[in-house]
């Protein structure tokens, strides 16, 4: 008896002690994040919206929205400084309506950061610095079958706010190759195709950031070689730590750093541990190893929340971002290599995108088209060009009823054109 009584004074200042060095590490973190708000590199909540609320906003509040991994309340929670929304539509869109869909999407976003005080849409990385006492709003586009092989296209979407564009997503264009392969979709003639040169640089120009999340790493490295600003992966991981195609191998790793460009790790558990059940831990092992690889100026964070199933424990929504600062504290990464990796260095990557376009606003806009037999099958096109600029080339329906229009399709390898008239 009286032992364990003598023994209880220490236990208690043990449990004090121990409570007491946890709050520290808490206050640590809490310090960190409230000097360098989180920018997220991406988020899926626009395609829940959709799926389950037609983007109707009116009956909802995303405040306290439950159906989802994000709401107002759990990122301001994870201390959220910046977000960029992802206008995704999926691929199974390419070739019809990709386009307008996108539209929805954009506009979807628009309307939620326009709705709530909380956020602020912006669409520069001044805009980002400025905003300090509320979520600042990026729009970005997962995959390019949202430009439908076309440069007006992505630049519509520039001036729509769209600063960043990931290549594909599960599905190839027809000028870039994805890490998936479907059976519908014939992959292009080489991982980045002429157009799809075009397509990099016109970004360059324009000032939107090149995302390599989706890209087949053949297309990744052509990218990483020509493109004039540095690029990001939205939201990938390291190959090294779990062998799956969707994340970063270390060629590519090191081509990053030498491009002084951005791997923002994806928590999904399909691509941190390659299995349904992961671990902060786990994803901790991700940002240790990029590190170790490409440097801590490399790194940055994608949660991937509301595109992806499986999250680790104790990473379950928006709201945990904090757990996974204290375990990366407790590895011996410093404050300042923290904020580097919640702020800073995306802000220096789009910083440098944005020198990039000032250098080049003397350069015209690209006229470049695809070439129609790139364009694979399934793909109609209204052509509004004058198939016989000469009026006498003899086809009667020219000679009485002009204009006339053709639309061009491709069946197979055969570009196939019917005539329409006005
Ligand atoms: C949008 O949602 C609100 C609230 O649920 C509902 O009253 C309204 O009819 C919906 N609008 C449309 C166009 O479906
Ligand atoms: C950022 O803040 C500065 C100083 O208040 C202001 O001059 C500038 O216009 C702001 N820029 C943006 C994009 O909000
Ligand atoms: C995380 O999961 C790994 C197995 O992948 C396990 O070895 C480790 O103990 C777990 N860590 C924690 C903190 O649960
Ligand atoms: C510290 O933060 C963790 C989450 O990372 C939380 O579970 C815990 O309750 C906090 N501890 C204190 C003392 O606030
Ligand atoms: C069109 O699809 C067929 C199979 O459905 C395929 O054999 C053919 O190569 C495709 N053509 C082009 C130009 O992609």
């Amino acid at each position: 008896m009286g032992f364990w009584a003598s023994l209880c004074p220490a236990v208690f200042l043990l449990l004090l002690l121990s409570t007491t060095l946890m709050s520290e590490t808490n206050n640590t973190v809490n310090q960190i994040m409230k000097s360098a708000p989180l920018i997220d590199g991406h988020n899926d909540l626009a395609l829940q919206l959709r799926r389950y609320f037609n983007n109707n906003l009116t009956g909802l509040d995303l405040n306290t929205l439950k159906k989802t991994h994000t709401n107002i309340n759990k990122l301001k929670e994870g201390n959220v400084g910046a977000q960029l929304w992802s206008a995704y539509v999926l691929c199974s869109s390419q070739y019809k309506d990709a386009v307008r869909l996108t539209m929805e999407q954009i506009d979807v976003i628009k309307r939620m950061c326009r709705k709530y005080d909380e956020f602020n849409l912006v669409t520069t990385s001044e805009g980002i610095r400025n905003t300090t006492d509320k979520i600042a709003c990026l729009i970005t586009i997962e995959g390019g079958q949202s430009i439908d092989s076309s440069l007006a296209a992505l630049r519509m979407f520039y001036d729509l706010g769209v600063r960043s564009m990931s290549l594909t997503h599960t599905c190839h264009t027809p000028w870039a190759r994805s890490t998936e392969e479907r059976s519908d979709i014939v992959p292009p003639k080489s991982s980045l195709t002429d157009f799809g040169q075009e397509v990099v640089w016109e970004m360059n120009r324009l000032g939107m950031i090149v995302d390599l999340s989706h890209t087949a790493s053949d297309t990744a490295k052509a990218v990483l070689q020509i493109s004039k600003a540095p690029v990001i992966f939205s939201h990938s991981s390291a190959f090294a730590i779990c062998k799956h195609r969707r994340n970063v191998p270390d060629n590519l790793l090191k081509m990053i750093k030498k491009k002084k460009g951005l791997v923002m790790v994806n928590f999904y558990c399909g691509f941190v541990a390659c299995q349904k059940v992961c671990n902060i831990s786990n994803v901790a092992d991700h940002f240790d190893y990029i590190k170790k690889i490409a440097g801590y100026k490399s790194v940055g964070i994608g949660g991937d929340y509301d595109g992806a199933v499986w999250f680790p424990q104790g990473l379950e929504d928006v709201s945990k971002y904090p757990a996974l600062i204290k375990e990366l504290l407790r590895r011996k990464w410093t404050a300042g290599e923290l904020k580097a990796v919640l702020r800073d260095n995306f802000l220096r990557v789009f910083s440098k995108v944005e020198e990039v376009k000032a250098k080049l606003k003397n350069v015209a806009a690209s006229e470049k088209e695809i070439p129609l037999n790139e364009i694979t099958n399934k793909s109609c096109r209204l052509s509004l060009r004058d198939v016989f600029p000469t009026a006498n080339s003899g086809h009667s329906l020219w000679k009485t009823v002009p204009p006339a229009f053709t639309i061009v399709c491709t069946v197979n390898t055969y570009i196939v054109s019917l005539i329409l008239t006005g």
